[in-house]
């Protein structure tokens, strides 16, 4: 499923795009480095991507493990920071994780949760992470509580326009999704148009692709019996990054779950 969704093709625009359009997201970094400060120890971060918050992680953190099963976004994350003696770099798939360590902190951010599609891999992967939990260790992890709640949306409208100084190109960037009620999926085809405008580069040429990804929607209520499935359990929720309760219009809620 996941590794079906075209993560390499869209590695070079990821940091980009997420630095011009996720103003909110960009301070989940705040809250992951909050919670480990406190204690330091060693991290594992599930679904690394390009090291967005690895690099802060590594600050705060006497040892960091980073897994993603997508190569071109690893070899980005090794491209900007370098090889380093406190990080480690593991390809795999989340719900097939096995490593010989047990960790202090267990880090998703960015929705990656709801990336798994079925209750299975869901409980499948919180199993996963428990084995690698040391005894008094904290998973964190941050949902979207607005997945799957639109109509869907078939054809493609505009979602925006901007200049990409490093490529040299104008980037046009088309939505569209379809929401799966019954299995609370949004599963999005966003088509970028990446028009190029100098010559040292590839001036005049247009390159299109579509970025498939699928997301699930997981309420407060699900995830507390996901954990108990996994034999954890839902320690705290905070409605922000800066440890602020729940309120109707919180962008993420934020999990602190521990051993049972
Ligand atoms: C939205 S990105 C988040 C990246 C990074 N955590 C951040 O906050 O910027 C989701 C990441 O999860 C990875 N991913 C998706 N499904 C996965 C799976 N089944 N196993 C491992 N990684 C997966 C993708 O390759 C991608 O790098």
């Amino acid at each position: 499923m996941n590794n079906t969704f075209n993560w390499n093709e869209f590695v070079e625009l990821y940091d980009w795009e997420f630095d011009i359009m996720c103003d909110e997201q960009k301070h989940d970094v705040e809250f992951y480095q909050s919670m480990i400060a406190k204690k330091r120890g060693s991290v594992l971060e599930i679904g690394c991507g390009t090291g967005r918050i690895t690099q802060h992680l590594l600050v705060v953190a006497d040892y960091v493990t980073v897994v993603d099963s997508a190569p071109a976004f690893l070899e980005k994350l090794i491209d900007k920071l370098g090889e380093q003696p406190k990080l480690e770099i593991v390809r795999s798939d989340m719900r097939d994780i096995d490593l010989p360590k047990r960790y202090d902190h267990i880090i998703m951010s960015y929705s990656t949760f709801q990336y798994l599609l079925t209750t299975e891999d869901q409980v499948k992967t919180l199993q996963r992470l428990k084995k690698h939990l040391s005894d008094d260790g904290q998973i964190l992890l941050d949902i979207s509580p607005f997945i799957a709640i639109a109509e869907s949306q078939l054809e493609y409208i505009p979602y925006y326009h901007h200049y990409h100084e490093v490529l040299k190109a104008n980037i046009t960037m088309l939505t569209s999704y379809r929401i799966d009620n019954d299995e609370k999926i949004q599963y999005w085809k966003d088509k970028y148009i990446i028009n190029y405008t100098d010559e040292s580069i590839k001036k005049g040429q247009i390159e299109k692709f579509v970025h498939h990804l699928a997301l699930r929607r997981v309420e407060i209520e699900e995830m507390k019996q996901l954990c108990q499935m996994a034999n954890l359990q839902v320690k705290q929720i905070y409605g922000s990054y800066d440890h602020g309760i729940i309120k109707k219009d919180s962008n993420n809620w934020f999990f602190v779950i521990n051993h049972y």
